[in-house]
């Protein structure tokens, strides 16, 4: 693999944009960090990386990405702990799950150089942008794309890695109507579907846009064998209660992205004592599980919603509503003990926090 390159040179911004950030009422992702980071790949090595204002970007028209989709990108964020520090949750679980997708997308590895001491020296930059309410973060958007400037069809030579960050509020703001997909399917056995490639989130657009049509929030997606064993959520990995269970679909057949979040609550829930499996999962069994008054809660996790209930599943014109989240004993135990890390409100003992 390439050099790797030890120093960021930085640019700063000559006057911040901050004033334009209403910190009481923030959304998600609509405004951007006073500053990026930008890292050159060609000839087999990756050049110096350079923290600069964030701006726009000049590309040829032919830049292979944009045809051809050789594109990947991450969810990280950080917060500020008690004291006023930032911390990084789990940045080193998203560097090798980045190194995943690029390696399935024919494109190099980033150096944890890069990408997770990059991260760092970016936001200990933009410090002042994370916001500190409860449920707000500093979202951190690393992507890498192929620049070559050649519209013939083969793995790209050149490529640019970047990381962006957005002081963020909640994803979804109430509990999530569920359509499980009868129809569309997102990943195959042997496809791209562990990966955080772009096109994974562009062939859903349509599905998503259908079901919003009929009133749900997001797709449950299922295997495209069968369409009964549910996969994940839009960008969320998918949990479901039952009785004193929890199931949750395994990662085992590369059709699911493997999230940190889903890694950090199955490791959480088997502390808390509660069973975890991690298998296949029939949507009929959690129909049934509702006829038998055993279906307690579903949620999802992610990086940018956390832990968001689901109020409703759908499958095939028939509903199942779950229970009223006031009486969810997992998932809010759950989110409070995961918030607690993240804001560095309690003792990091899994080593999951990363001061900058
Ligand atoms: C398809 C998909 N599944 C699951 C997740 C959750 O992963 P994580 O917890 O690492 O954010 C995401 C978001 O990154 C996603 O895009």
């Amino acid at each position: 693999m390439s050099g790797t390159p030890t120093k960021i040179n930085i640019k700063k911004v000559e006057k911040s944009r901050i004033g334009e950030v209403d910190f009481a009422n923030i959304q998600f992702g609509k405004k951007y960090s006073d500053h990026m980071l930008v890292a050159h790949y060609e000839n087999g090595a990756w050049l110096q990386p350079e923290i600069v204002p964030y701006g726009d970007l000049a590309l040829s028209p032919a830049t292979t990405f944009i045809h051809y989709g050789q594109s990947i990108f991450e969810g990280v964020k950080a917060y500020k702990n008690p004291q006023g520090e930032p911390i990084i949750f789990r940045p080193e679980e998203n560097w090798k799950r980045m190194n995943r997708s690029a390696h399935r997308m024919a494109m190099p590895d980033v150096p944890r150089e890069i990408f997770v001491e990059g991260m760092k020296a970016l936001v200990d930059l933009d410090r002042d942008w994370i916001p500190t309410s409860e449920d707000t973060a500093l979202y951190i958007r690393p992507f890498m794309f192929a620049t070559d400037e050649f519209i013939g069809v083969k793995p790209a030579e050149k490529f640019t890695f970047m990381i962006i960050t957005s002081p963020s509020g909640p994803y979804y703001s109430k509990p999530v109507s569920i359509y499980v997909s009868d129809s569309y399917v997102r990943a195959f056995p042997g496809g791209i579907g562990f990966t955080k490639a772009a096109g994974n989130y562009g062939m859903s657009m349509y599905p998503t846009q259908e079901v919003r049509k009929m009133g749900y929030d997001q797709i449950l997606w299922t295997d495209g064998f069968t369409h009964k064993k549910v996969q994940e959520i839009g960008t969320m990995n998918f949990f479901v209660v039952i009785g004193d269970k929890v199931l949750t679909p395994d990662i085992d057949h590369d059709t699911i992205l493997a999230g940190v979040t889903r890694d950090s609550v199955i490791t959480l829930l088997k502390e808390k004592g509660i069973t975890v499996e991690e298998r296949e999962i029939d949507i009929d069994e959690i129909m049934e599980a509702n006829e038998k008054g055993l279906l307690r809660e579903a949620f999802g996790t992610g990086t940018a919603a956390s832990i968001a209930p689901i109020a409703s599943l759908t499958y095939e014109n028939k509903t199942v509503n779950l229970p009223p989240m006031e009486t969810w004993a997992v998932a809010n135990a759950l989110k409070a003990t995961l918030s607690d890390i993240r804001y560095g409100r309690v003792a990091d003992t899994h080593g999951w926090t990363e001061k900058v």
